[in-house]
């Protein structure tokens, strides 16, 4: 049985549902960009002569620094074609206990590429160290695979990590010779969190993938970017994935206007967290952390549950990870759903 919770969806969109903080990537295309899909100009893109995945994925490599850049169709793609664009089988990469490559892509590196993920341990916003990555790099021993690749996360579960310790993490990479690969799949609030361009954070990366159904609210899409010889491999690891689209510019449309029209505008989505986080916190008992587009909610344990049926019978929808609940800001929420959240978890704990 798939984990996602059951909600009562129509075709046109939740029914019942007032406003849906359970991630950013429940966002539906604005007309805007459904007239931009509609419109593209189209052409087979296994034999490249997509003209709209050509132009995406020349601009997402301009904004990167990068050679190439490759069209996927998820982030868990983007990311497996990355990670086996550096790694042999028998290889080891290493990354964050709790980075989605290594809890939440279904093992993919290891079942489909025989690539060995070594966990490094994290602190409260998801880090870990320069002298962690150092002290995990194997000797050379015919007892242990050889430690190739460092797989970084940014944001992680919506904290940034600032562009100096990125550069400290792929500083230690690189004094033992192991690729970067950089899950951005939120790189964008990171970069707009810290008021930097995109490229300051992939600089020194070997590959970045960037997904654009994330806050960027396109429907479908990643981009993996990197050098040349890194972006070929992935081309042929992704055909063999079943990623070798037909007409996708349809799908890349949604991209670069997601790219022209929604990048700025995520600060909208931090400030409402903020303006979420701050609101709970000011209800007696809740515990809230703001991180980007993301608030990290403990209500009093004691009343979870009751609160959790409380919102959902308000129809409101959020990630109820017990003790804690997620709340996504995104665009297709704004400030009367967040002010509507908040007064429902305070009109609760005020009547218990
Ligand atoms: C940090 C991170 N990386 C990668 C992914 C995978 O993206 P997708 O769902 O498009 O496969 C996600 C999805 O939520 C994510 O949060």
């Amino acid at each position: 049985m798939p984990e996602q919770q059951s909600t009562p969806f129509s075709a046109d969109g939740p029914t019942g549902i007032w406003a849906d903080f359970r991630s950013d990537t429940v966002t539906r295309a604005t007309p805007a960009m459904r007239r931009a899909m509609a419109e593209a100009s189209v052409g087979d893109d296994v034999y490249g002569e997509d003209p709209t995945v050509n132009a995406l994925q020349e601009r997402i490599a301009a904004l990167t620094g990068k050679e190439a850049a490759l069209f996927c169709t998820s982030g868990t793609q983007s990311n497996l074609a990355g990670i086996l664009s550096h790694c042999q089988r028998g290889d080891e990469f290493l990354t964050g206990r709790n980075n989605h490559v290594m809890v939440n892509e279904v093992g993919g590196a290891a079942a489909l590429g025989g690539a060995v993920p070594w966990p490094l341990e994290i602190d409260e916003q998801g880090c870990f160290t320069p002298d962690d990555v150092r002290a995990a790099v194997k000797e050379p021993d015919q007892h242990h695979p050889v430690t190739r690749l460092l797989s970084l996360e940014n944001t992680v579960n919506g904290h940034v990590q600032s562009v100096d310790q990125i550069a400290d993490l792929i500083a230690a990479a690189r004094e033992h010779d192991l690729a970067v690969h950089l899950d951005g799949a939120r790189l964008f609030n990171a970069a707009v969190a810290e008021g930097v361009g995109i490229d300051a954070y992939c600089a020194d990366t070997d590959t970045v993938s960037l997904c654009l159904s994330k806050g960027l609210g396109a429907p479908v899409g990643t981009v993996l970017a990197g050098d040349q010889d890194s972006i070929s491999r992935a081309f042929r690891i992704r055909k063999m994935l079943g990623g070798g689209m037909r007409q996708s510019g349809h799908l890349a449309a949604a991209g670069l206007h997601a790219l022209d029209h929604h990048v700025d505008r995520l600060v909208e989505d931090h400030d409402r967290a903020g303006r979420i986080a701050d609101g709970l916190r000011s209800i007696d008992g809740m515990e809230a952390v703001h991180a980007t587009n993301m608030v990290w909610a403990t209500p009093p344990a004691d009343h979870h549950d009751g609160l959790v049926a409380h919102l959902e019978a308000a129809g409101i929808l959020m990630c109820f990870w017990k003790p804690t609940l997620r709340i996504v800001t995104h665009l297709d929420v704004d400030d009367g759903h967040a002010d509507l959240l908040v007064d429902t978890v305070g009109e609760f704990l005020g009547r218990t």
